[in-house]
């Protein structure tokens, strides 16, 4: 599987011929490499309506008929705009052509009345791969380790918004994923957060890798 990050807390998943892309935020975002229109994907992940991550999720799901993963309320707001969605909420587990999806819980603001918040844990042709979205730390991380051990956590590290280094080198520990990439900092000056200093306060705890991708970057797993 390729790991594309595209800046902010937008990553691209790629193997067989299938795309899934997180929380796809592009236009307006100071740190994206690339346009709407240049994604192929088959799959939007959203995981709330805030702008930096609902961002362009309409757009590019029209643009190839991909579908829209999110909770109901922000499914529904998509569809409205006339995306091809699915809706389904914290708890839920549903397979994909490419594996299964799971919707667990954020900490976080909806941005969308009545809604909450995800986190997703995917699995992507064998690989699993939990994105944190937007979140507080929350003593639950320790169980979606057990609840589908993680090859990999994308996990926010900027503070302000969601976890900053601290707070998300404990969640690395709840969560025991083979390896880290860390997003949501440096986007803007309210949440500057150096990702050396991440990596080596959890590499002096854990026995775990953290690759640092810059956005426009990408790695295999
Ligand atoms: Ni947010
Ligand atoms: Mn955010």
């Amino acid at each position: 599987m390729k790991v594309n990050f595209l800046g902010h807390a937008a990553f691209l998943l790629e193997d067989k011929g299938v795309g899934l892309v997180f929380d796809p935020f592009l236009t307006g975002n100071p740190q994206a490499t690339a346009k709407p229109q240049d994604l192929k994907v088959d799959y939007i992940l959203v995981s709330h309506a805030h702008h930096d991550h609902l961002g362009d999720a309409v757009d590019i799901a029209r643009r190839n008929g991909a579908t829209i993963v999110s909770t109901a309320e922000v499914a529904g707001l998509c569809a409205k705009q006339g995306a091809q969605t699915a809706a389904m909420h914290i708890g839920g587990r549903n397979p994909f052509a490419f594996g299964t999806v799971r919707i667990v819980q954020a900490f976080h603001g909806a941005g969308v009345e009545g809604g909450h918040a995800c986190g997703f844990i995917v699995n992507f042709f064998g690989h699993s791969v939990y994105f944190a979205g937007d979140t507080g730390i929350f003593g639950d991380m320790e169980l979606f380790g057990r609840l589908e051990p993680l090859e990999l956590a994308l996990l926010p590290i900027g503070g302000n918004y969601t976890m900053g280094i601290d707070d998300a080198v404990l969640a690395a520990e709840m969560l025991k994923p083979k390896a880290i990439i860390p997003m949501h900092y440096n986007t803007w000056p309210v949440i500057q957060a150096n990702p050396e200093e991440f990596r080596q306060k959890i590499q002096a705890r854990q026995a775990v890798e953290v690759r640092i991708l810059a956005p426009g970057q990408s790695t295999e797993f």
